[in-house]
């Protein structure tokens, strides 16, 4: 390497690495034009975020360190960003997740998007004031597999899947009330290609095989028991299945459908359907065919209209980002027709902010609180009205990972997402010590002040490139990748005969967020 290309080298090296770690509020280190446009300046922004996301990731915070269970998030001080109470001492197989996801993509070295992602797990988890990420992640993952393992021998009539749960520095256990005789299909989904990446990363490393193998063998648990817990015949996939004994070994007669409520939906709740699709036991292929004709009702085309013309979408329940979850778990972009289909739904997602001088991006999400005031809502009816099928309650509050599924979409994701993540993170309070802040009001006065897995590391998760290289590998492997695409091909292509807007640009955030309320005082320019 001559010296000039060395120092050049350098130059991108130190702006890669280096610039920001001393400032929390490191949005105002950059532009939107140059993170839309310079792929230096993109990597430098991407390795702060994982950076100060990771400080969610610490003992109390974002995880049980000892258990190294999720927490659900804690709460932020209205006026200062430091950790307030209540910290969310409940979780649930959704943030696990996110957070297997995370390490599985920490141990690929390299993600598939070209990160580190082990600088998310630079804090220790072991009370040291250094240590390596990799071991951070190797712990982490020994620990929470005992708690899995724990928690399938104390409950196992859950059949290793996992309620809403408590967590504390022993395990976890059901929450109270409807979940100590409940478990719900879609989190479980989630979680389960969250463990299938990590599976698929730790076969990598031949001196993890006793971790690989465990694992290895949760997941086996949990194909074992899938179809007697979440199955009614035919083609059905329960929302929620009642456990009669929770102490007891699974056999049939312990679980009902008592709630009239199937995973019929073309959103989250199909990657329990595509899990079990293939790797469950069936009698033949009708059988299975059946989970998908189940689920054609829902899966619809409606057009958006924009000012540029119409632009066909797959009808949303609200339209909320969190239905694009499978996106960052499974190969569903490979297949052409699908991924069109969701690159004209991300085309409108930003047309519709955009055209409404919005500043950002909706997701189900905690509802912005008055100053100094702890106790938000869910607001989980927001997104779009006009392409949803439900009623949409408000569109005053944005949420960062709002833009986590445009960072999926092919070739411009990456200066896309950041375009609005960048938008949205720059309003007022909306970066912390932890990272990104939960919401904020389009005026500029209200936040949200709380840190949670879903509105954080959702999109951390997406500039990876989320499980779905991993994911993909594993299905490749085991011989499962081919009936994946021909599903997805098939119920796409029935559903979507024509496709408006393609060639109808994406948008850029059109107003900035006023800035009306103040930083944090622990996190100010
Ligand atoms: C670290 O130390 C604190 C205080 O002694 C303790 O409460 C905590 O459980 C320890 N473990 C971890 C993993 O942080
Ligand atoms: C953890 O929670 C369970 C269930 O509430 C409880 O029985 C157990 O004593 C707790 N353990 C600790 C160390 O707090
Ligand atoms: C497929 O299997 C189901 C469940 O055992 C059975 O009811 C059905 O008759 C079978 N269909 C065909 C076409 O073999
Ligand atoms: C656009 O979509 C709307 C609503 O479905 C429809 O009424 C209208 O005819 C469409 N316009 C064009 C030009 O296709
Ligand atoms: C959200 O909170 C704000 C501020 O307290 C309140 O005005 C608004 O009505 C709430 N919106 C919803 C949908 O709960």
């Amino acid at each position: 390497m001559k010296v000039v290309e060395f120092l050049v080298f350098l130059s991108i090296v130190l702006v890669g690495v280096v610039v920001g770690r001393d400032q929390c509020r490191f949005a105002s280190l950059y532009t939107q034009n140059q993170l839309y446009n310079d792929p230096t300046a993109q990597q430098s922004f991407i390795n702060n975020v994982l950076y100060w996301e990771g400080n969610f990731h610490q003992h109390l915070v974002g995880i049980n360190a000892e258990s190294a269970y999720t927490y659900d998030g804690h709460t932020l001080d209205y006026a200062t960003g430091e950790l307030h109470s209540p910290l969310h001492t409940f979780s649930a197989p959704s943030k696990e997740s996110i957070h297997l996801g995370m390490m599985a993509n920490a141990l690929t070295g390299k993600t598939s998007t070209g990160f580190d992602a082990s600088i998310f797990f630079h804090q220790s988890v072991d009370n040291s004031s250094s240590s390596d990420p990799f071991d951070n992640v190797i712990t982490t993952l020994t620990r929470k597999i005992t708690t899995y393992e724990n928690f399938n021998k104390q409950f196992p009539g859950y059949g290793g899947f996992m309620p809403w749960v408590s967590v504390n520095n022993t395990g976890i256990y059901p929450l109270p009330g409807y979940w100590s005789e409940r478990v719900p299909g879609l989190d479980n989904g989630e979680m389960i290609w969250g463990m299938y990446a990590v599976i698929q990363a730790l076969k990598a490393y031949s001196d993890q095989a006793a971790l690989l193998q465990r694992y290895q063998a949760y997941l086996d648990l949990l194909t074992q028991n899938a179809k007697t817990i979440f199955y009614t015949n035919p083609g059905w996939i329960n929302a929620v299945t009642h456990i009669d004994n929770i102490y007891a070994q699974p056999t049939p007669s312990n679980y009902q459908n008592d709630c009239n409520c199937f995973l019929d939906d073309p959103y989250e709740g199909e990657m329990l359907t595509v899990y079990m699709d293939l790797y469950c036991q069936w009698d033949n292929i009708t059988e299975r065919d059946q989970l998908w004709i189940n689920k054609r009702a829902l899966l619809q085309s409606v057009e958006f209209q924009s000012p540029e013309g119409n632009i066909t979408v797959q009808r949303g329940w609200w339209f909320s980002s969190h239905e694009q979850w499978k996106y960052l778990m499974l190969p569903y972009r490979d297949i052409d027709i699908n991924r069109r289909v969701f690159e004209n739904g991300e085309r409108a997602r930003t047309y519709f902010s955009n055209m409404n001088q919005y500043p950002g991006l909706f997701a189900s999400v905690n509802n912005v609180t008055q100053p100094n005031t702890y106790d938000p809502n869910y607001d989980g009816a927001t997104g779009i009205q006009e392409i949803a099928f439900e009623s949409i309650q408000t569109n005053d509050v944005f949420t960062p990972y709002g833009s986590y599924p445009l960072f999926l979409v092919q070739d411009v994701g990456m200066s896309l997402g950041l375009a609005w993540y960048y938008n949205m993170i720059s309003a007022p309070a909306m970066q912390n010590q932890y990272g990104s802040t939960e919401s904020g009001s389009n005026q500029g006065d209200l936040i949200c002040p709380l840190l949670t897995w879903d509105s954080k590391i959702t999109t951390v998760l997406a500039m990876m490139g989320g499980a779905v290289d991993l994911n993909r590998n594993g299905l490749t492997v085991d011989n499962k990748i081919n009936r994946f695409y021909q599903v997805i091909e098939r119920e796409w292509t029935l559903a979507f005969p024509v496709l408006n807007g393609e060639n109808i640009d994406f948008q850029l955030p059109p107003v900035s967020v006023p800035k009306v309320l103040n930083d944090f005082t622990t996190c100010s320019n």
